[in-house]
């Protein structure tokens, strides 16, 4: 069976996705969209894809698919979520799924009840399924993540990748105490959480943006083991016990990893490991620390420009330009009003 997928949004993470998808066998990329066009167009002209739409209704009302991938800014991701589970198809939507728990549930009970799949691209588990299963039988007693970018970031916490991390491997918390430090009025700079989970694992989590470093590190101990994971991306580090060496873990493709547990659900008809149910559990986790940290929802900027991304290269978040005056990367994420990113 050949599953046949429709992308929405070909920006910087898209095109990656797209790159992986391009190299499965049992996988048709039948079409894209994006309201950026010679976006669209050098990736159509690249992949070799036909069928080309602005919006992400106009595909799903002209293509018969199986699944779509979305992969637009996150404000996209709960309306289109919504959208495509209502046509019918599974979903692999990037994260976070939304910025409220309250709408997280609303996807996970759209895709129960249209009886789909729906999958959020936390890729980091991905790259950490060795650790998950050294501590299989007998959970880590400690386990530190740090997630630091060089910007302050809007959400910093909810966009970031700690949290799910945490999850994968230390399960449901039973106490938070946490601290937190926005940057502006909009974005966060620092949280800090000790968390002691319901199995026994006490977590560390550092969130830290707007210093100017880059970082995603995990460490755990416990059961015999000292893990050090140098970055929870590619999941590289290596595993220690009586002070020597055991294993050392090589650099993996946590995104093509992700993308073909999505599509071995749907042949499956299993569970996605970060299925809509399991979102709900990190999205709760998220707020609760948040609430610990008594950072609350900070209010949307009011230029009605989607400035929510930052430059890959450090530069400061720069509204309305397409491309950063640092690096010249251009981004057109950040240039697009936030009406037409929500717009379906
Ligand atoms: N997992 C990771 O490591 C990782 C890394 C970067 C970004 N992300 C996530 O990926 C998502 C996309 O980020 P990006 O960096 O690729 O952004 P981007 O701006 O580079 O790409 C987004 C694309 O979506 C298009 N788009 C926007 N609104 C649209 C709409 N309503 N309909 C159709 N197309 C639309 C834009 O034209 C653009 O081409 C974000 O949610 C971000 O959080 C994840």
């Amino acid at each position: 069976m050949k599953v046949r997928v429709g992308v929405v949004g070909v920006g910087h993470r898209g095109m990656s996705f797209v790159h992986a998808l391009a190299k499965m066998e049992d996988v048709t990329l039948v079409a894209l969209a994006d309201l950026h066009p010679q976006r669209l167009q050098l990736a159509a002209q690249e992949f070799d894809v036909d069928r080309q739409f602005t919006h992400l209704s106009e595909m799903l009302d002209s293509v018969k698919l199986d699944a779509v991938l979305i992969l637009t800014p996150d404000l996209a991701h709960h309306p289109q979520t919504l959208k495509s589970l209502a046509a019918g198809v599974h979903v692999l939507v990037e994260k976070p799924p939304a910025y409220t728990v309250a709408e997280t549930q609303e996807m996970a009970a759209a895709a129960e009840k249209a009886g789909k799949h729906l999958m959020v691209a936390w890729n980091r588990i991905f790259a950490l399924r060795r650790v998950k299963e050294l501590f299989a039988q007998e959970p880590p007693k400690l386990v530190l993540v740090n997630f630091v970018r060089p910007n302050p970031a809007y959400l910093a916490l909810i966009r970031n990748h700690a949290v799910d991390v945490l999850h994968f491997i230390c399960g449901e918390p039973a106490d938070i105490v946490a601290q937190g430090e926005m940057f502006n009025e909009q974005q966060e700079g620092h949280v800090l959480a000790s968390i002691r989970f319901r199995n026994g694992i006490l977590g560390q989590l550092t969130s830290s943006f707007g210093t100017g470093g880059h970082s995603e590190q995990f460490t755990a101990y416990g059961n015999g083991y000292t893990v050090f994971i140098e970055s929870t991306s590619r999941g590289q580090g290596r595993i220690m016990r009586g002070g020597q060496e055991m294993e050392v873990l090589g650099p993996v493709d946590s995104t093509a990893l992700q993308i073909r547990h999505f599509i071995d659900c749907i042949k499956d008809d299993k569970a996605p490991l970060t299925s809509g149910r399991e979102a709900v559990r990190i999205m709760r986790l998220m707020w609760s620390i948040m609430d610990a940290a008594g950072i609350g929802m900070p209010p949307l900027p009011d230029d009605g420009r989607g400035w929510l991304l930052w430059c890959t290269c450090g530069a400061r978040v720069i509204p309305n330009l397409e491309m950063c005056p640092q690096c010249g990367q251009e981004w057109a994420g950040w240039s697009i009003p936030i009406e037409s990113v929500r717009k379906i």
